[in-house]
């Protein structure tokens, strides 16, 4: 079977790890500062915050502009359903706008008329590594003064007019081990603000200023020292990965010829977290996915229930419609692209998919 993913675990990683474990310094330590450190560096941004998740960075980011009960944020429902958890975990309404069918990402067009007087922030997921289009969306946040808390956490190194996902607003990154990069679960939220940078800080450790002195209610969503030492042996890998995700990407788009590919436009960096086809108008996508799979190819569909049709959501917000978004999540196969495929693994993937 060729996997949808595959974390890669070298040397460096492992030698990384023992030498946290004979540190004895295994949680948020000095590794997880330097990991913080070179994290912000990449994103071009003055702080981030290392924590257990990217759902955690998400529920954090949320928290530090003060989002709660009675606030609106304005989402994607065509993304995994921790980005409208943490909506759902401070209290507030997850508004969902559709997609724009060519990139996945939130239609700026549907933006505006989704604001209300109760709208505090509006949440971009830059879906499968393709950052949102940016250049639309924050004029329209600036001139109604809504936060912007970024879901990238598909997207590490992707960037934008040469600005890096994370670095927009409040930006919030997973770590798990099916990633970009990867430190087993983990997340980073990336800021330039600092008082969000010091809100987010003490609530992932219990709100404690000094030891057992707690300004306000906390959680515990540390990272431990361990995992940020496989996360900084694989920042020494990021460029090279995405770049091997890029190539495979280029050959897929130059190869497959009987679906709908993925196209990148001018000013985008695209990191190729998936690489999405649509097939047929959805009328035979699970035929095509059973053929893929039965050919040993570990294609997978993210996502095939859009969230507002999950029944939670449903049941917090109503019934609302989204065709562009009901339409994707009716087409869309991901196959294969990461880092790790040999040559032959694929031109294989090409040629069953150019039998679909
Ligand atoms: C778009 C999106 N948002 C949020 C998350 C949550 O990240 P985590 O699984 O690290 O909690 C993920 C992870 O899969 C994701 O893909």
């Amino acid at each position: 079977m060729i996997y949808i993913s595959k974390p890669f675990i070298g040397e460096a990683e492992k030698k990384a790890v023992m030498e946290v474990l004979d540190s004895g310094f295994i949680v948020q330590g000095p590794r997880t500062a330097a990991f913080e450190q070179s994290f912000a560096a990449m994103c071009g941004v003055k702080h981030a915050i290392a924590v257990s998740s990217g759902t955690s960075a998400l529920f954090l980011a949320l928290l530090a502009h003060g989002i709660g009960p009675g606030d609106e944020v304005i989402t994607s429902a065509f993304t995994f359903a921790a980005t409208a958890n943490a909506i759902l975990f401070t209290g507030a309404k997850p508004v969902f706008i559709d997609i724009e069918p060519d990139t996945f990402n939130l239609d700026p067009d549907k933006l505006e008329a989704a604001i209300t007087p109760h709208t505090k922030a509006v949440m971009p997921v830059h879906l499968y590594g393709y950052v949102c289009d940016m250049d639309r969306i924050m004029p329209i946040c600036e001139r109604h003064n809504l936060a912007i808390v970024e879901d990238a956490c598909q997207s590490v190194q992707a960037s934008y007019n040469g600005r890096m996902a994370g670095s927009f607003g409040t930006g919030t990154f997973s770590l798990y081990a099916t990633k970009n990069i990867m430190t087993g679960e983990g997340g980073m939220i990336t800021t330039n603000d600092s008082a969000v940078d010091q809100k987010c800080r003490l609530l992932r450790n219990h709100g404690m200023t000094r030891r057992y002195y707690h300004d306000f209610l906390g959680f515990n969503f540390r990272m431990m020292d361990l995992q940020a030492a496989i996360g900084l042996a694989q920042m020494d890998r990021l460029e090279e990965f995405n770049n091997r995700r890029r190539i495979n990407a280029e050959y897929f788009n130059l190869h497959m010829n009987s679906v709908v590919t993925p196209k990148v436009k001018p000013g985008y960096v695209h990191v190729w977290h998936q690489f999405t086809i649509r097939v047929d108008g959805g009328r035979n996508r699970d035929a095509a996915l059973k053929q893929l799979n039965d050919a040993g190819i570990g294609a997978g569909i993210y996502y095939p229930v859009p969230l507002h049709q999950q029944a939670y959501v449903r049941e917090a917000i109503g019934e609302i419609s989204l065709p562009v978004t009901e339409q994707m999540s009716r087409e869309v196969i991901s196959l294969p692209v990461h880092p790790m495929l040999t040559d032959q693994e694929r031109d294989f993937i090409v040629e069953q998919v150019n039998k679909l």
